[in-house]
C-alpha cells in the first residue's frame, strides 16, 4: 500500500479530516479533503463532522481551528511556524490599547492566539476590507502586516496605526521583489499580475488584483486571461495549474515559504498513527480569542 492510501486508511479509522493550505506541497494537496486559505480553512474546520483535524499549515491556522471548533487538531509539524505571526505578542497589542484607549483593534489571522485573545475582531487576505468596513470608527489598530496596512489604508480611507512598525511576511517582503515582477511583466505583456495584499507596495501598485490565495484562485478561472504572473508564495501555482490546464502561471522560483513546506506525508501519517503532536490554546486564552474570530466569521457569512 503507497503512503497516500495508508493516510487515507489512518484518517477513516480516526474518523479524521485533512485541512491543507494552499502553499502546502502537492502530494499533501493531494492527499488533503480540502484545501484552501485562511478563511476557507476555518470555515471548513467550523463545518466538519469528523472528531479530528488535521492540520497541514502553520502554527497560527491550526490554533484557530482549535480554538473555532474546540477539536482534536493534529498539526505534523509542530515546528511549521509562521514568523510574521510571532512578529507581534500580546504585550505590544495590549500596550497599543493603552495608548489608544476605545480604538478597535483588528489582528491578522497570521497572529498567535494570546495576541489574538486582545483583539475586538480578526480578518484575513480575504476579508479584511470587509471588517474594517464594518467597524464605526475612523481609527483601526492593525497588526502585523505593515503590507497589508498599506492595502487597508488605500482602500478603506481609515486611519490604520499599525503594530509593530513594521511587520511582514519575510517570503513577500524578501522573495517577491519589485525588480523581479517589473521584468517578468516585460517578458510577459499579455500576463495579468495577481498579487497578494503581504507583497510590498511598489508591486501592489504594479498588480491588476490583490486577492487572497483563493481569491487569485477565482480571479484565475474567471477572467478570459490566458497568462497570469502570481505574486505569492509558489505552492499557489500547483492548484492554479491543475485547476486551469488551459491557462499559463508565471510563479516566482524561490518564493518558497520553507514552514508551509515542513509538512510532509510521511509526517502526516505519522501524527495520524500516533495521535500526536496535538495543538494546545490555554482555555482562558481560547474563550478571549474565540471571542473575536466568531466575530470575523459572522462578518463574512456570505
Ligand atoms: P491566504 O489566507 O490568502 O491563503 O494567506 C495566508 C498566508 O499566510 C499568506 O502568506
Ligand atoms: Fe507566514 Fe509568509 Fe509563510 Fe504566509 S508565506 S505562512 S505569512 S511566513
Amino acid at each position: 500500500m503507497g503512503i497516500a492510501e495508508e493516510i487515507k486508511k489512518l484518517k477513516v479509522e480516526s474518523n479524521a479530516v485533512i485541512l491543507a493550505h494552499n502553499y502546502q506541497v502537492p502530494e499533501v494537496q493531494d492527499v488533503a479533503d480540502f484545501c484552501g486559505d485562511s478563511l476557507d480553512l476555518c470555515r471548513k474546520a467550523e463545518k466538519t463532522g469528523a472528531d479530528t483535524i488535521v492540520f497541514c499549515g502553520v502554527d497560527f491556522m491550526a490554533e484557530t481551528a482549535s480554538i473555532l471548533t474546540g477539536k482534536k487538531v493534529l498539526v505534523p509539524d509542530a515546528d511549521a511556524r509562521c514568523p510574521m505571526a510571532g512578529m507581534l505578542p500580546a504585550v505590544q497589542v495590549r500596550e497599543a490599547k493603552k495608548k489608544h484607549p476605545g480604538i478597535p483593534v483588528v489582528l491578522y489571522i497570521n497572529t498567535l492566539a494570546e495576541a489574538k485573545a486582545e483583539a475586538d475582531v480578526i480578518c484575513t487576505s480575504a476579508n479584511m476590507l470587509e471588517v474594517i468596513n464594518s467597524l464605526d470608527s475612523d481609527t483601526v489598530i492593525f497588526g502585523p502586516d505593515s503590507n497589508m496596512a498599506y492595502f487597508a489604508r488605500k482602500k478603506t480611507k481609515k486611519n490604520i496605526i499599525t503594530i509593530p512598525e513594521a511587520g511582514h511576511c519575510i517570503v513577500h517582503r524578501g522573495l517577491i521583489p519589485a525588480k523581479r515582477i517589473s521584468e517578468m511583466l516585460k517578458l510577459h505583456p499579455a500576463a495579468i499580475l495577481l498579487a497578494h495584499p503581504e507583497c510590498e507596495p511598489e508591486v501592489q501598485e504594479m498588480a491588476h488584483h490583490i486577492a487572497s490565495t483563493n481569491g487569485m484562485l477565482k480571479l484565475a478561472r474567471a477572467l478570459p486571461a490566458k497568462e497570469f504572473i502570481v505574486a505569492t508564495e509558489e505552492g499557489l501555482g500547483y492548484r492554479l495549474s491543475k485547476e486551469n490546464p488551459d491557462k499559463k502561471f508565471y510563479v516566482l522560483a524561490g518564493a518558497v515559504c520553507r514552514n508551509m513546506k515542513k509538512t510532509t506525508l510521511e509526517k502526516v501519517r505519522e501524527c495520524l498513527t500516533r495521535k500526536e503532536p496535538q495543538v494546545f490554546v490555554p482555555p482562558d486564552i481560547a474563550k478571549k480569542a474565540r471571542r473575536a474570530i466568531e466575530r470575523m466569521m459572522e462578518l463574512s457569512k456570505g
